[in-house]
């Protein structure tokens, strides 16, 4: 159909990750490398003038959902402009994820730019631990950014935590407490072997989101299923005994969603990337740099997506196969 996206498995494209910098303030051992993420040249980076065009084509083909990624969105100078621009234009939602680290300073700014949800990653509430998994992050200043987010009013935050056997293996429950007293939704993440999370230390540090209930279950009892729709995000969700809290499980591995995907990723250099698995994509840097209008740049998008979307992502059971590409800079 004219004025949609769709692809050639029936799924219709409403959402696009728009990921800003593949640079982070942390390098969390699933996501970056230890040493961070190569350099780009600034001519690499789509400008902001880019960026908005890319918006307006998609806006144009029944956009519903922009989420700002990274890398650290927090960190790009023309990220609040880029809310507001989205705002102007008219999508309907508009959300983020985080570290959290910049929050206390920036989630005023965010709610006031028209920033309709919020997710942050937290793996783990031990000091220690938090330094470890995050490579040097500090822990407290991203529970201030919580606060700091919740204070601001920004409507929906949620927590993200990557299930870890030595981080939270032992901890899920206390995670659990943390973001229900606060009337936060959680989800737990299995780890997508992506990048340096393919190798090593991290295969044996893999913790099934089935466990991790049985985890929680054996903490609280049994977790009521509350009802699910693709539009609130690929987690399962249930509740506490008696109704308490928002829990979701996030199964990429055990179970993955890709049916019903909606989504597209446009990384900071100008790459459309049609599925988390896949390295390859669409480079859009050249076709906006030789003067491509709105019109036509959403035909050369729509057509992309129906040619190369992938079915579904090639992580397999035994979690052997794996992309090469960091999630830095796929921002998740
Ligand atoms: P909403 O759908 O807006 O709630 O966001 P989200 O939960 O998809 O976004 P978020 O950035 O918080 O990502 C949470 C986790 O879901 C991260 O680990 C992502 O990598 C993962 N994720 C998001 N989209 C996909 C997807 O299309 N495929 C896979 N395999 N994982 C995804
Ligand atoms: N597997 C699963 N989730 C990941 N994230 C980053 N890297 C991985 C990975 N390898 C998550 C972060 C963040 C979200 C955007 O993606 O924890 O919450
Ligand atoms: Fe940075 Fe988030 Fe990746 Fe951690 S998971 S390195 S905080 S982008």
């Amino acid at each position: 159909k004219t004025g949609e996206l769709w692809d050639q498995y029936g799924r219709r494209i409403t959402y696009l990750r728009l990921s800003l910098t593949e640079h982070c303030n942390f390098r969390c051992q699933y996501c970056s490398p230890a040493e961070g993420t190569p350099y780009f040249e600034r001519e690499e980076h789509l400008r902001p003038d880019e960026v908005h065009l890319v918006l307006r084509s998609f806006q144009a083909l029944g956009l519903q959902h922009l989420r700002f990624t990274g890398g650290e969105p927090l960190i790009h100078p023309h990220l609040l402009a880029h809310v507001r621009y989205a705002n102007e234009l008219g999508i309907g939602k508009i959300s983020l994820s985080s570290n959290g680290y910049l929050l206390d300073r920036l989630a005023e700014s965010l709610a006031q730019a028209g920033l309709n949800s919020l997710n942050i990653s937290l793996d783990t509430l031990d000091p220690d631990k938090f330094r470890q998994v995050t490579r040097g992050g500090t822990l407290p200043r991203v529970l201030r950014g919580i606060d700091a987010a919740r204070a601001a009013g920004i409507p929906r935050i949620k927590i993200n935590t990557v299930l870890l056997r030595s981080i939270n293996g032992s901890e899920l429950a206390s995670l659990v407490d943390y973001a229900v007293a606060r009337g936060l939704e959680i989800r737990f993440i299995e780890t997508m072997p992506l990048g340096s999370a393919g190798s090593g230390s991290q295969e044996q540090d893999y913790l099934s989101a089935s466990e991790a209930r049985g985890i929680i279950e054996r903490a609280f009892g049994s977790l009521l299923p509350l009802a699910n729709s693709r539009d609130q995000g690929p987690a399962r969700r249930y509740t506490l005994p008696g109704g308490y809290g928002s829990i979701g499980f996030i199964t990429p591995i055990s179970d993955n969603f890709c049916a019903t995907c909606n989504r597209v990723r446009l990384t900071a250099t100008g790459r459309l990337v049609f599925c988390l698995g896949q390295e390859a994509g669409m480079e859009l840097r050249p076709l906006l740099r030789s003067g491509m209008g709105m019109v036509e740049l959403g035909k050369a998008i729509a057509q992309g997506i129906w040619q190369d979307k992938p079915e579904r992502h090639v992580f397999d059971q035994d979690r052997k196969r794996s992309s090469k590409i960091f999630m830095m800079r796929l921002g998740g």
